[in-house]
């Protein structure tokens, strides 16, 4: 197996042609927490990072698929594609609308872009990554050549906000992001490295039940829990710390370059700590690695391509950088994307 580009089509390149984002109206702060369960605003901005996070009105129609065609329309718009160009739509997500159809194919029918593929790729935090993979290779096959790729989630509706379900409640906010892709006659741009992996023994660690079956240790059930996020918070918390500085070094390696090379480091947004303890381990100063946790909290796919937006408004993606996607999550999964740009 190999984790750098080449083994597809030499001559064809990948660009990021535009982004996009769409956040929920409603604001969740944790003033809003601390009057429905036993927390504290300094409870959680110390353990977590967070202020603030969104809730998309799901009751009233605000949906996964709604937050990301509206992504997506902003990502075709900066991009200056018309949605009849697109010839592929992925949708990372762990939270469609409904089990089928697929948000893709709600997605395709909702901006007209005809009777193109449409696929949903499930890894939790780290679908974004994964799907950046998967998009890259697919370009480069020659089998398709403008891509959109969409991380969007609506967790909250899985959240207890009550005393119960607080470990989890602080953490989660919705959000969708986007980007398109087009093929490029530069075979030097695109995806260079990756990685991506997986530890099924780990699910139980973060999980959300349907029945009680699905409860690892039949002990733990309780009714409270089912359709709600289960999180043992320090066995999630040891894993990202390790697994993310893991992949960051092989990810490098396989690219032959060191942390400095890197213009941004584009991460999942899971925990403050968590970010911070890679940015010390590998010297990134704070301008390479922006952290943004404390106003949308952990949006699960969204959470990396929101990082990337907010950048490139800020004017500071720019052709020529390398910049490293990265995340981790349920499954367990965790993983990477390095692109040159
Ligand atoms: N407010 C106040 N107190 C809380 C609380 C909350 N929201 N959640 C838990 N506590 C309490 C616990 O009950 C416990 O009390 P006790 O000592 O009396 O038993 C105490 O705080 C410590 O709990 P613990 O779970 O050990 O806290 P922690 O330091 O591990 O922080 C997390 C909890 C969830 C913030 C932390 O574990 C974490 O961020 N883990 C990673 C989660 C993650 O990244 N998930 C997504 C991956 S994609």
């Amino acid at each position: 197996m190999t984790h750098t580009q080449g083994a597809g089509r030499a001559s064809i390149g990948v660009r990021i042609l535009g982004s996009g984002l769409c956040l929920p109206e409603k604001r969740l702060t944790n003033a809003d927490l601390e009057a429905c369960m036993d927390t504290s605003d300094e409870w959680i901005v110390k353990r977590t990072g967070i202020t603030e996070r969104r809730r998309a009105d799901w009751d009233n129609g605000e949906k996964t698929s709604v937050l990301a065609t509206k992504a997506l329309r902003e990502a075709l718009s900066t991009a200056k594609i018309d949605p009849s160009e697109l010839d592929l739509i992925l949708v990372a997500t762990m939270t469609p609308d409904t089990p089928t159809p697929s948000v893709s194919c709600i997605v395709a029918r909702e901006i007209g872009a005809g009777n193109i593929a449409a696929i949903d790729i499930n890894a939790a935090c780290s679908g974004f990554v994964y799907t950046m993979n998967v998009a890259d290779t697919m370009v480069r096959s020659g089998m398709y050549r403008t891509v959109a790729v969409i991380g969007a989630d609506c967790v909250t509706r899985h959240i207890d906000y009550s005393t119960y379900g607080r470990g989890a409640a602080i953490l989660f906010g919705d959000a969708a992001a986007a980007v398109v892709l087009r093929a490029d006659d530069n075979p030097g741009v695109g995806m260079i490295a990756q990685r991506m992996h997986s530890d099924g023994a780990g699910s139980k660690h973060l999980f959300i039940p349907e029945h009680c079956s699905d409860f690892p240790d039949p002990d733990d059930f309780d009714e409270r829990k089912l359709d709600k996020v289960q999180m043992n918070g320090q066995a999630v918390f040891k894993f990202a710390v390790s697994k993310f500085q893991q992949v960051i070094n092989d990810t490098l390696e396989d690219a032959g370059l060191t942390a400095d090379d890197i213009d941004h480091f584009v991460c999942h947004q899971a925990n403050s700590r968590i970010l911070e303890s890679a940015r010390e381990r590998f010297g990134i100063p704070e301008e390479k690695l922006l952290v943004n946790i404390h106003k949308f909290g952990n949006t699960v796919s969204a959470s990396a391509p929101l990082v990337f937006e907010e950048l490139r408004r800020a004017g500071k993606v720019e052709a020529g950088q390398k910049v490293m996607f990265l995340a981790f999550g349920a499954g367990l999964t965790w993983g990477s994307s390095l692109w040159q740009l």
